[in-house]
Parts: structure tokens; sequence; C-alpha cells
């Protein structure tokens, strides 16, 4: 199985010192950061774009190998993915997951000429983001079945197959919401399926839920309330480890 990863989302960090928060995070012990990017689009709320992510890139050392401590993965929950992959890429970002809603929909007919790169399905990001020199992953919200990732994950050319897929355990947004165990058979049934795979989690995850995602497969654990609302971060990320790899 795949190593745990504690992965703190900064969207409960303080905005006014997100630099800090980002290093101190990672002193505490956390091996990636969640960068959770929102447009009032795709989902109800408003966060940061690039601009931001590369302004706290050089506060975190780069990962030395893929999918190593420092790594930065920007959840990318907007209506067009297609449209930001290059501006992440420059700005320092690792891993860019994009929501598999919002690529099936997104058409290049939105914007023939201003983004001639659009992508209109899946695969094809998954391959413009390869070749940007990113991992790529794909998220699916509680609404999606897990279904629709089979065709994906079993495809034929390695640069179209993501490098890890986000279970959402809560309707994206907003931190600070209840975890969903009603999501939690979409990771079992990957982790069945893909022993290898990084699965994420995300939504709810606390010292409370850690143990039915980690038994369920997840190797990934995102946590923004339970991580930078805690007395003893150091403690929370701890005790997510250690029920991962128990
Ligand atoms: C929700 C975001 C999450 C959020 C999780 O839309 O994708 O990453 O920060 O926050 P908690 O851990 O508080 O549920
Ligand atoms: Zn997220």
């Amino acid at each position: 199985a795949p190593p745990a990863v504690i992965n703190p989302s900064v969207l409960s960090a303080d905005f006014a010192k997100l630099g800090q928060e980002c290093i101190d995070t990672i002193a505490r012990g956390a091996d990636w950061l969640h960068l959770d990017v929102m447009d009032g689009h795709f989902v109800p709320n408003m966060t940061f774009g690039a601009p931001v992510v590369a302004k706290i890139r050089p506060h975190v050392d780069r990962p030395k190998a893929a999918k190593g401590k420092g790594t930065f993965d920007c959840h990318m929950m907007v209506a067009e993915p297609n449209k930001w992959v290059r501006d992440f890429q420059k700005a320092g970002c690792d891993l860019y997951c994009f929501h598999y809603e919002a690529a099936v929909t997104s058409t290049a007919a939105d914007n023939p000429a201003e983004h001639s790169e659009a992508r209109t399905n899946p695969k094809e990001m998954i391959r413009f983001i390869h070749e940007q020199g990113m991992l790529a992953g794909i998220a699916i919200k509680p609404e999606t079945g897990v279904d629709v990732l089979w065709d994906i994950l079993d495809g034929q050319a390695k640069e179209e197959v993501p490098d890890m897929v986000l279970v959402m355990t809560v309707h994206p947004g907003f931190g600070g919401q209840k975890f969903m165990a009603s999501e939690l058979p979409k990771v079992t049934a990957l982790r069945k399926k893909y022993p290898d795979l990084y699965i994420e989690v995300d939504g709810g995850l606390g010292e409370g839920t850690i143990d039915q995602a980690a038994d369920a497969g997840a190797n990934v654990i995102v946590a923004g309330s339970a991580v930078f609302g805690a007395k003893d971060p150091t403690a929370v990320i701890t005790a997510l480890r250690e029920s991962v790899e128990k």
C-alpha cells in the first residue's frame, strides 16, 4: 500500500500570515500542503489563485521526489480547470487535481480563441497536466459515482492515467463540514482494484473520522479545521499518521 500522506488544508489557516502558517505546518510533520482553489462558479465560495500559490512557494522547499515532502497539492474547485494548468505550473504547483465534473462539462466552445489548449475530457486534461510536468489528480464530488473513473484508471496510455484520485467526503466549498461516511465505499472499491493508487479523502477528517477512512484504504489525508483549529496541531498530525499507518 502507498505511504501515509498527511496533507493539511490551508483553507483553515490564517490567510493574513499564510507563508508562516505553511512553514509551521511542514515543520510540525505535515507531508504535503493542500491548497483549495475556488472560483465562485464550481462551488459557492472563492479563495485564491495562482498568484497566492506563487507567493507561498518560496517558503516551502520543493519536493525532492515526485509526491515527496513539500508537495503542493492544488485542489481545483473551478469550472474550467483547463484554463489554469499553465499558471499553476509556473506558480509552483506539483500536483494539479481537477474535478471530473468540471472536465466533462467545460467545452472548448466556451472560449475558442482565448484558450486554445482548452481540454474537454478528463483523459486529455491528465495528459495536458503531465505535459506541463505536474502530477495529475482527479476528484469526484459526493454526487458522482466512482464508476466514472474505471475507464480513466484503466487507460492504456500512461500519460492519461492520474497519479491520484480524490474522493470528496463533504460537498466541496467550505471547511469545517461534517464527514460523509457514505462516500467511503468509493474508497474501498478503488483500493480493491488499485493497491498502489494514491487515494485522497477530503472533508471532515480528524481524529474522530480518520479510522474509517484509513480502514477503507485512503492514504492521502486532507485535514483543515482539525489541524489549524487544534491547540496542538503537531499532535493531530501525528495521530492522523498513526491511524493510517496502523
Ligand atoms: C472543502 C475543501 C477542503 C476543506 C476541508 O471544499 O476541499 O479541503 O478545506 O476542510 P475540513 O478538513 O475542515 O473539512
Ligand atoms: Zn480540498
